[in-house]
This record gives C-alpha cells, sequence and structure tokens, in this order.
C-alpha cells in the first residue's frame, strides 16, 4: 500500500470542513474540464513553453495580467516562494535590502540566493494577541534612504493590512528610486471594495500572489506581477527561469489561469462577508476576533475580514484544547493556531454554510460544551507556558550575510558554547516565525536566552532543537 496515498485518504475520509489553504477547498467546479491524469502534461508542441511564452501561456499570462491590474505577469509553479526569491535575484543594486523582520522564510531564503546585505524593520506586536501585525509607515519612509529595494508584506498571514499607500507616497515624494516589492501572497482575491486595495493599484513595482491559498489555484500556483521600470525585467525573467521547473504542469497552470479567472466571481464573496458578520455580531463581546475596529491602530491600516482570527484568552482556554474541540465536534479544520491564536481562511470555494458551521462550533467553546477537567488543566497552562518567549528580541549585530554564512563551513556546538559565535542557522518560533536570529548574526546573550527558555515552542530552522546544540559558522 503507498503510504502517502494511504495517508492521503484516511486524512479525506476524516470529512473536515476547510479553513486553510487551498482557497478551492476540493471544490470540483474549478476544474470542471480538466482532464486528470490525461491532461498530466508538458512542454510540448503547441503547448508554449514557460520560460518563454509566445503562445497560450502568454495569453493565459496576458489575461491575468489585465484582471489584476499589472503591465506584465508571470505564472509561478513553485508557489509564491519562487517569486519572492526571484523578487531579490532581480535586484542589480547592491546597497543593503529593506524587509521586515517578520518577513516569510522564502524573502529570507531570497536574500541567501541574492547575496543583499539586510536591513529590518521592525513589526508592531499586537497587545491582544501576541502576534506582529502592524508596520509604522514613519519607521519604513525614514529607512528607505540608501536601500536597494523595499519588501512588505501586505497582508500577513493574519489579514491585517500595514499602510503601503501611505509608504508608496513617502517613495514618491521622496523621488527614491526603489522598487517596492510586496508579498500579498494572503492576498490574490484583492479586487473591488470588498477588500483593502491591491498593492498593484496602490503602485507596488512587483507583486506576489499565492493564488493557490485563497483564489481556486492548485497547490503551488502563484503569479508575479509588475509594472513599471523600477524592476529589471529581463533579470527578473532569468531569475524565475533559474528557480522554477524545465517540466511546469499544465494542470497547474491551467488552474492559475482559472485562478485569475475566479477572482473576478467577488458576489461569492459578498455572500460570505455577511455570514463572517454574523461571527463578529455573536462572539465579539466573549472572544477576541482581529475586526475592523483594530484599523489604524498597531500599525494596522486595513483588516482582511476573510480571515477570522481569534483569541481564545477570554475564555481562558488555550487555543490548542479549543482546536482540539472544534476538529473533534465539529469538523472543522483550521489553517494554523499558536498558544493563544486560532486563525480560519476562507477562500473562494468556501460556502455560506462552511463559515455558519464556524460559528456553530465557536458558539459552542462559548457554552464550554467541553470537559470541565480538559478546561481545569487547560486553564493552567495559559499562565504556565503563554507568552513565554519575547516575540521581538533586539535584530543582533550582522558579522556576515545570509548568503556569505550560508555559504561558510559551519559546526555543531552545544548552546552553551555559542556565545559570541556567527549562527550558521536561520532559528524562528512558529508561528508566527520571527526569527530569533538569522544566519549570520551574532548569537548575543537575548538570542540565547531565548533559545534556552524553549518551553514548549514549534522551532522553524533550528536543525537540532532537541539536542540544544546549534550551527555556527567555524571560526574565522
Ligand atoms: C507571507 C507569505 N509569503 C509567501 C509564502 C509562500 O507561499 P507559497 O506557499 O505559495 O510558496 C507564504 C506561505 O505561507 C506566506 O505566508
Amino acid at each position: 500500500m503507498p503510504v502517502l496515498g494511504d495517508g492521503l485518504s484516511r486524512y479525506l475520509e476524516q470529512g473536515f470542513c476547510s479553513f486553510h489553504t487551498p482557497g478551492h477547498k476540493g471544490k470540483q467546479e474549478f476544474f470542471c474540464g480538466l482532464e486528470f491524469p490525461a491532461a498530466d502534461l508538458t512542454e510540448l508542441p503547441g503547448l508554449d513553453m514557460l520560460h518563454a511564452p509566445a503562445g497560450i501561456i502568454a495569453e493565459a499570462q496576458a489575461k491575468a495580467a489585465r484582471i489584476f491590474g499589472a503591465e506584465e505577469s508571470f505564472f509561478l509553479v513553485n508557489g509564491a516562494t519562487a517569486g519572492n526569491q526571484a523578487l531579490f535575484m532581480a535586484i542589480s543594486d547592491n546597497k543593503p535590502v529593506l524587509i521586515s523582520r517578520s518577513a516569510h522564510r522564502s524573502v529570507f531564503s531570497g536574500l541567501i540566493l541574492s547575496g543583499h546585505k539586510v536591513k529590518y524593520l521592525r513589526p508592531v506586536i499586537h497587545p491582544d494577541f501576541n502576534l506582529p501585525l502592524g508596520l509604522e509607515v514613519n519607521e519604513i519612509g525614514g529607512a528607505l534612504a540608501n536601500t536597494a529595494a523595499c519588501h512588505l508584506t501586505y497582508p500577513t498571514y493574519y489579514g491585517s493590512c500595514c499602510d503601503l499607500g501611505a509608504v508608496l507616497e513617502v517613495r514618491n515624494r521622496e523621488n527614491y528610486a526603489i522598487p517596492m516589492l510586496v508579498d500579498q501572497a494572503h492576498g490574490a482575491h484583492y479586487l473591488g471594495a470588498l477588500f483593502p486595495p491591491s498593492a498593484l493599484t496602490l503602485g507596488a513595482d512587483a507583486v506576489v500572489h499565492s493564488t493557490h491559498k485563497t483564489l481556486s489555484a492548485l497547490t503551488q500556483g502563484a503569479m508575479l506581477h509588475v509594472q513599471g521600470s523600477l524592476l529589471a525585467r529581463q533579470r527578473l525573467r532569468q531569475a524565475l527561469e533559474l528557480l522554477q521547473s524545465s517540466s511546469p504542469s499544465y494542470l497547474l497552470l491551467a488552474s492559475l489561469e482559472r485562478g485569475a479567472e475566479s477572482a473576478l466571481a467577488q458576489r461569492r464573496w459578498e455572500e460570505l462577508r455577511a455570514e463572517v458578520e454574523a461571527i463578529h455580531l455573536s462572539l465579539s463581546g466573549s472572544l477576541r476576533l482581529l475586526s475592523v475596529k483594530d484599523e489604524q491602530k498597531f500599525g494596522i491600516a486595513h483588516v482582511d475580514w476573510s480571515k477570522i482570527l481569534v483569541n481564545t484568552r477570554p475564555l481562558g482556554v488555550v487555543a490548542p484544547v479549543c482546536v482540539e474541540f472544534l476538529r473533534q465536534r465539529f469538523g472543522i479544520e483550521p489553517e494554523l493556531w499558536d498558544n493563544e491564536n486560532i486563525l480560519f481562511l476562507l477562500g473562494i470555494g468556501s460556502t455560506a454554510a462552511d463559515v455558519r458551521l464556524l460559528r456553530r462550533g465557536l458558539e459552542s467553546l462559548l457554552k464550554l460544551e467541553f470537559e470541565h477537567e480538559a478546561r481545569l488543566k487547560a486553564g493552567a497552562k495559559f499562565t504556565e507556558h503563554t507568552r513565554l518567549l519575547p516575540l521581538l528580541p533586539p535584530v543582533p549585530p550582522q558579522r556576515l550575510t545570509p548568503r556569505q554564512a550560508f555559504l561558510a563551513p559551519k559546526r555543531l556546538v552545544p548552546l552553551s558554547e555559542s556565545l559570541g559565535h556567527i549562527a550558521g542557522e536561520t532559528i524562528s518560533p512558529y508561528p508566527p516565525g520571527i526569527p530569533v536570529v538569522v544566519m549570520g548574526e551574532e548569537v548575543t546573550g537575548e538570542v540565547l536566552e531565548i533559545l534556552r527558555a524553549k518551553g514548549e515552542e514549534r522551532w522553524q530552522g533550528w536543525e537540532r532543537a532537541g539536542e540544544e546544540r546549534i550551527w555556527v559558522v567555524e571560526d574565522e
């Protein structure tokens, strides 16, 4: 029995209602006429070529560009990850690049590929959620000078958007010829008045969409949209060719064209919005939900209602216990959770009935329809472990660029011997994934303190977390 196929079947048998990616939510209607496995093809006569499109791929990309308002759009078969990476490789200026410390890890890998030095923006941590939801425009505006590019995430995973329009105004007023690169992975569906303005409408130079997250593309289907002349198009094309497969899946490409078309179905979202409003009406007195009321505070300009972020602290129950309850009693599968927050994602394939199920599940949480014992245990856990680690330690001194550190010889040392060494790996508690230390930075006392206070943290990028050992760069 093939273990992966078997595992997938067993997962599907549980029949969960999806509040996670992909955005098509398993609905056949988005794939009618796409024959699997017969249409699982790659570049063949008449089928065009992804890296030199002149036929049907060029046409489909041009259609996507018209829909989203770009000058040119590129289909990506390795997710928004490849888009972010290509953006950094396309920057020819070797001045430092400005990014948020809470950027996705594909941005950090882009820096390894490009070799740039980095200047960091400190995200604003929202005190009610203990999450990096905002960015201060003044800080960004002040940091733009003498950089090669600025890369911002808009929206965050959690649906909060910084004031990108104001940042672009500063850039234009000061006449900085700095490309504004935007990771709109979680906002591919921003068209029209139901959602925050899209980064392209605001005037960003390059925008990455993860079309599979909220629209109907197959997983890994993403797009990169560009406009203006601040980013070298030819170099960008070369970077995409370097990073992407020479055998792109045509099922995936065809699903991208449909994904772009699905963005036009705004009426589907209207129905969902009414149901999400009902959730807010019913629950916001008892649970903390991120909402429009959070706009204009803590560096947040807009909130995308289609991502439902629930903080369970007011209930006195840790999020993992609530998640277990929602999974077992209601078959609800969220996108992600930490100790106090749960994130539910809607997509173009979500239905009003799905959102009503979520409302019933959350209302049942309030009625405490689960074991008293578990609640007591969970309540106790809240005080012991939550917010044990500071989310935003000071950025350690950068001794090497991420690329220099990546290429340098490394050795494993016990944490207790790592003070003052140069980190050879990028380590982040996940979620939310803000690095405690990026490779090339010094392991400071503050870094060590956080790594030692591990608790139940789930680490990203720390290979030997269990052994309390860390990769450092060999002594120079
Ligand atoms: C903010 C952000 N950017 C980029 C990505 C990468 O997207 P993909 O999964 O399409 O490669 C993610 C993935 O979760 C993300 O959260």
